[in-house]
């Protein structure tokens, strides 16, 4: 075994919480009695939902629920190929599905443009946003915009996401964003002077994982904060997944590897249906409210049902979600007060 591929084992462990899960094992999962299961969804006939990244793991799962409880459910995905193999397969598990599949690719701002325009040709409400798509810890690289790639592909894209549907949710009443995070972001950190570790400069993929995960609730909790002074209809809420098998670890391990490395994950992970869980609860729960950040009940919130989870203090920084908003708007260009303006 060499010194990059345990390396890189060492990473990959760290990022999918190993070391927490098998404490947890050997503590017990604490699982509460009262499990919220897809049982307790509503009814979600006339609801449009999109769920991107749903081709794969939790955006899959989720996209399947809100299909079979009747919701108008839209895969945005960036691979044509993948999305049409994966609506093959949703069809298949629940045949009634008002279901389609939607180009979008979070690393290309054009690609966000298209698909909102796309989308607003198409439909005048929405109900759910569930922005999910997501990569972990890759290496140095950038999107077709110049952001470094995991914040660039896990909040930037979908920052300018909801700006450009912004108008859609302002007159969708109930509407809710949904910002899937990671028990990650506890080990990121904001450092506005070098948001995006220009150049590769003080780059660990952890680091910026963990920086993306942060300002996935960043987002949210400053995303509420303006939803109520707009005094707009629509709520802003988070989830996380805890260790879920699906596809998320896959370029972390070297492909000779991962023959070896599946079995050992599918061990120690829950299924990505588990890991899905939070994220429907948030998007479709009526007793969760704007603010919300749900996760799985078991020690660690590694795996188990889904309850609400506190997350760390920087994610309630204030100035740093309102310096995070302001750059973000700067970068992409999508000003959300421009959007909220009535046509
Ligand atoms: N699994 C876990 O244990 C875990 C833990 C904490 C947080 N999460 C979070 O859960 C979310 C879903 O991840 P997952 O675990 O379900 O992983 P996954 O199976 O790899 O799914 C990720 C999805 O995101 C899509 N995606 C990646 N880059 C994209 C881009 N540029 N544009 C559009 N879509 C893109 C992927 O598309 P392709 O198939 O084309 O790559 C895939 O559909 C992520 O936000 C992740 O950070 C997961």
């Amino acid at each position: 075994m060499n010194k990059k591929w345990i390396g890189g084992l060492a990473t990959a462990a760290a990022g999918v919480g190993i070391v927490s899960y098998l404490r947890s094992r050997k503590n017990g999962n604490g699982a509460a009695k009262d499990h919220w299961t897809t049982a307790n969804m509503p009814d979600l006939t006339g609801k449009v939902i999109i769920v991107t990244g749903a081709n794969s793991g939790i955006g899959y799962e989720a996209a399947k629920e809100f299909a079979r409880k009747g919701a108008q459910t839209i895969l945005a995905c960036r691979s044509m190929d993948k999305a049409q193999a994966a609506l093959a397969e949703l069809r298949a598990e629940v045949p009634q599905a008002q279901a389609e599949i939607m180009e979008l690719d979070l690393t290309s701002l054009a690609s966000v443009r298209a698909f909102a325009e796309a989308f607003k040709a198409k439909y005048d409400k929405l109900d759910v946003l569930v922005n999910n798509a997501g990569i972990m810890m890759v290496p140095y690289g950038r999107t077709e915009d110049g952001f470094e790639r995991q914040l660039g592909t896990n909040h930037l894209g979908h920052f300018a996401l909801t700006g450009l549907l912004f108008d859609l949710l302002a007159n969708t009443p109930g509407a809710r964003v949904v910002n899937v995070s990671s028990g990650g972001h506890r080990f990121g950190e904001m450092d506005f002077a070098n948001l995006m570790f220009e150049d590769g400069k003080g780059y660990s993929p952890m680091a910026a994982y963990g920086r993306s995960k942060l300002a996935n609730l960043l987002f949210t909790y400053e995303l509420q904060r303006r939803f109520e002074a707009m005094g707009v209809q629509a709520e802003a809420l988070a989830a996380h997944p805890g260790v879920s098998e699906t596809n998320l670890a896959n370029h972390m391990v070297p492909d000779w590897a991962m023959p070896l490395a599946r079995p050992l994950f599918s061990l120690m992970m829950q299924s990505a249906a588990m890991g899905a869980l939070p994220t429907i609860r948030a998007a479709v729960d009526p007793q969760a409210v704007g603010g919300d950040y749900f996760g799985p009940d078991g020690t660690g919130e590694q795996r188990g049902y889904p309850v609400k989870v506190p997350s760390n203090d920087a994610s309630h920084n204030v100035a740093d979600a309102q310096k995070l908003w302001q750059m973000s708007e700067q970068l992409t260009g999508v000003s959300y007060a421009e959007a909220a303006e009535p046509v």
